[in-house]
């Protein structure tokens, strides 16, 4: 039998490891490839990272290159640095980036440069929105990949206006919902809910850490008045991502006897129990609103855009501006009338259809 071509997987951020877990799997199982994961380390807390390994079941790492905190371009270029001294020993046939985070575009980068195949999980997507980060990492990893894995039909139709090959596209569906069908069903969810003292149906939960909602004190000030406000009348979980809690430190403190809860970040696991038995989450995340419309769960989404557009035409998802208190209210109050289907290919077939088509597409490169 021929020696097995090794494929790298790069993840770097919390929601990069959710997409890696069943990618990693999926390759194992297929057989034709075998799977080297390098963390880059863009996140580090245990809250960030570690839970979501041992949640997920992803092994250690087989390599980290620790980079830490740091401005955009200190991240992205110390990542490029260690990555580019680490890639060329590892012989790898192809690198499999995820996403949309800062180590998805810098390792992409640095493939491209040596002449190594780069495949692109959740291609094609497009805020149209250029003063988010995440923006120009989309537009310039799909501009580097060979191969570009799109969740949606929409974000295949956006690589096609760009002019990006159409053989190069291939729309494999949604990865995040295999992660998110494999674990539902094995989750005591009666704990989880007894653990933070909800009930299923009657309680808000809510992530929030885009920088441009957060690191504005204005703007995070009229998420916080949202949020007092929700906890009048129902309980408002709130795990506090660590970009969040340096903003919350300045703001005033809930009211005695307010229903609003704050928590550290939690792990997947708990946090999609949370998620799967909310009345109405609020949030910023690209991948809640996903996860949302995949468990038909009504979704407010505090941004003046989304990359995932399908959540609103098909989904449970609405947008609403982020810096107006009043707005966000009567979305959370109405958002029982939230109704969505599941969209095509969301379906936890992702990784298998991603691993098969990789393994082909890696007997030619
Ligand atoms: C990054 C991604 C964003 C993704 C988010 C998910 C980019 C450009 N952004 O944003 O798309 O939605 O991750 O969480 O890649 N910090 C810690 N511990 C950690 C990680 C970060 O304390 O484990 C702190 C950092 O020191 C920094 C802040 O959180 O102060 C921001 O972290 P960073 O990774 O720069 O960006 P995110 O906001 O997490």
């Amino acid at each position: 039998m021929a020696a097995q071509a090794k494929v790298v997987l790069v993840a770097g951020a919390r929601p990069n490891f959710v997409k890696l877990a069943p990618l990693y799997k999926a390759i194992k199982d297929e057989g034709r490839l075998r799977p080297f994961i390098v963390h880059t380390g863009q996140h580090y807390d245990h809250t960030m990272s570690g839970s979501f390994f041992s949640d997920l079941e992803i092994p250690v790492p087989d390599a980290n290159l620790d980079v830490g905190p740091g401005s955009h371009a200190v991240q992205t270029g110390t990542i490029m640095m260690r990555f580019e001294s680490l890639l060329p020993k590892l012989e790898a046939r192809c690198v499999v980036v995820f996403g949309d985070v800062n180590s998805t575009i810098a390792c992409a980068l640095v493939a491209a440069k040596q002449g190594i195949p780069v495949a692109h999980v959740e291609a094609g997507l497009r805020s149209n929105d250029w003063t988010m980060p995440e923006e120009i990492n989309r537009v310039l990893t799909d501009r580097l990949s060979n191969r570009l894995y799109t969740p949606t039909r929409d974000a295949s139709n956006n690589l096609l206006r760009e002019g990006i090959p159409s053989e190069r596209i291939v729309f494999a569906g949604n990865i995040m919902v295999d992660t998110l069908r494999a674990h539902l069903p094995t989750i005591d969810h009666g704990s989880v809910l007894r653990q933070y003292g909800v009930e299923a149906r009657r309680y808000v939960l809510v992530t929030l850490h885009r920088p441009s909602n957060v690191d504005d004190a204005d703007t995070f000030g009229e998420l916080w008045r949202a949020l007092n406000r929700a906890a009048r009348d129902e309980v408002v979980l709130f795990p506090v991502h660590p970009r969040t809690r340096a903003t919350l430190k300045r703001l005033e403190p809930p009211a005695p006897g307010s229903r609003l809860r704050l928590s550290e970040p939690l792990p997947y696991r708990t946090f999609l129990a949370l998620l799967a038995n909310a009345r109405v989450v609020l949030t910023d995340s690209g991948g809640v609103q996903e996860e949302t419309t995949a468990l038909g769960i009504p979704c407010v989404t505090a941004r003046p855009n989304t990359e995932r557009p399908i959540t609103i035409t098909e989904g449970t998802n609405r947008l609403v501006p982020p810096g107006d208190a009043q707005q966000l209210v009567i979305a959370l109050q109405e958002a029982d009338g939230y109704r969505g289907r599941i969209p095509d290919l969301w379906d936890g077939r992702t990784a298998e259809r991603i691993a098969h088509d990789l393994g082909k597409r890696c007997d030619e490169w």
